[in-house]
């Protein structure tokens, strides 16, 4: 039988506008972090704490982090490449941090500029830094399906990256398909790999929508026990280290299906889809999740 309640994090205000050309006000951003927070999203990427010069849309985090009214009960994320990145974002206070690196070397190399070896190096002293804080580490496993660079990647290959993030001390792993080639058994394959190395409850989805798979894959992961899932509000996004990759899945057609399926979420559809509505409004175009084109047809 499938899990009766799943958690969803949002990764739109992080994921979904980090490819973004045009920069977003962050009074925008943080406006759309309090819709998502009010329409029941417990967890979120608020930012990166990146460097400016690879990802310039996310040069406001600290500013974003500091507007932000938060709730004591959303976990909120933010992403850290390095120890500098550490350095920015602990007095921000995050819930948690991600890692993040990838089963492909060619990956790595484009998105982190460094192997997948020495990323595992270079987060070992933040692990332990944010463990000394009380902060939550979650790492993102890129490409865990299949690469712009490499093509497929063998679920081997997600097991071995695994078994090293979790020796360092990681505590959640995020099975994360950045191009969105997967397809439902593969990604089972993909996550059993994973769940040798972190308990179930720690393990989660991030899925494309590249090739319009990402629905039936969340299904598939399902059927594993697996009930976490990051989305994206409105299906924003992309990397801007993955030609041609696009959006998470939308929040909202997640939150569709789970519904149906009588799986319990905390969501309200009706005030996400205004969340994506806002942000939609604000990036000048209608957002692609088929869930919001339909009900604001209505
Ligand atoms: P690098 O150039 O090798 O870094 O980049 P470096 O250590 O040599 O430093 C170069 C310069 O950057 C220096 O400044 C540093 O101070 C600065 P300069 O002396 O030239 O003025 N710098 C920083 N500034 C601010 N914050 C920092 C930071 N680190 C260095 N944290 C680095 C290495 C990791 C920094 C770079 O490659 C980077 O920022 N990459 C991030 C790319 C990115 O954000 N990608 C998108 C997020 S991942 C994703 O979307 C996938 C995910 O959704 C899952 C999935 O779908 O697959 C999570
Ligand atoms: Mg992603």
């Amino acid at each position: 039988s499938l899990p009766t309640h799943v958690t969803l994090c949002d990764v739109g205000p992080r994921d979904g506008l980090q490819n973004e050309k045009q920069l977003v006000d962050t009074a925008v951003k943080v406006e759309l972090i309090h819709r998502l927070q009010a329409a029941g999203i417990r967890r979120l990427e608020a930012t990166s704490f990146v460097s400016p010069k690879w990802v310039p849309q996310m040069g406001d985090n600290a500013a974003v982090m500091a507007a932000l009214q938060r709730r004591p009960e959303v976990a909120v994320a933010v992403l850290v490449p390095n120890a500098k990145g550490m350095e920015a974002a602990l007095p921000t206070r995050p819930d948690e941090i991600v890692v993040f690196t990838a089963a492909s070397e060619a990956f790595a190399q484009k998105n982190i500029n460094c192997s997948i070896a020495e990323s595992i190096e270079r987060f070992a002293p933040v692990v332990a830094q944010a463990k000394a804080a009380g902060t939550k580490v979650r790492a993102a496993l890129s490409c865990a399906l299949g690469c712009p660079y490499e093509g497929d990647i063998a679920p081997e290959k997600v097991g071995a990256v695994a078994a090293q993030l979790r020796a360092i001390g990681v505590d959640h792993l995020g099975v994360s398909d950045t191009i969105g080639v997967g397809t439902p058994r593969r990604v089972q394959a993909a996550l059993e790999q994973a769940l040798k190395h972190f308990p179930l409850g720690e393990v989660s989805g991030h899925y494309h929508d590249t090739y319009g798979q990402a629905l039936a894959n969340v299904y598939a992961s399902l059927e594993v026990g697996v009930a976490t899932f990051d989305a994206s509000v409105g299906g924003l996004g992309g990397c801007p280290y993955a030609k041609g990759a696009t959006g998470n899945v939308a929040t909202e057609d997640v939150v569709f299906m789970l519904n149906g399926l009588g799986i319990e979420t905390g969501v309200d559809l009706d005030a996400l889809v205004d969340a994506a509505a806002f942000i939609s409004e604000a990036l000048g175009r209608p957002p692609v999740s088929r869930v919001a084109r339909a009900l604001l047809a209505k």
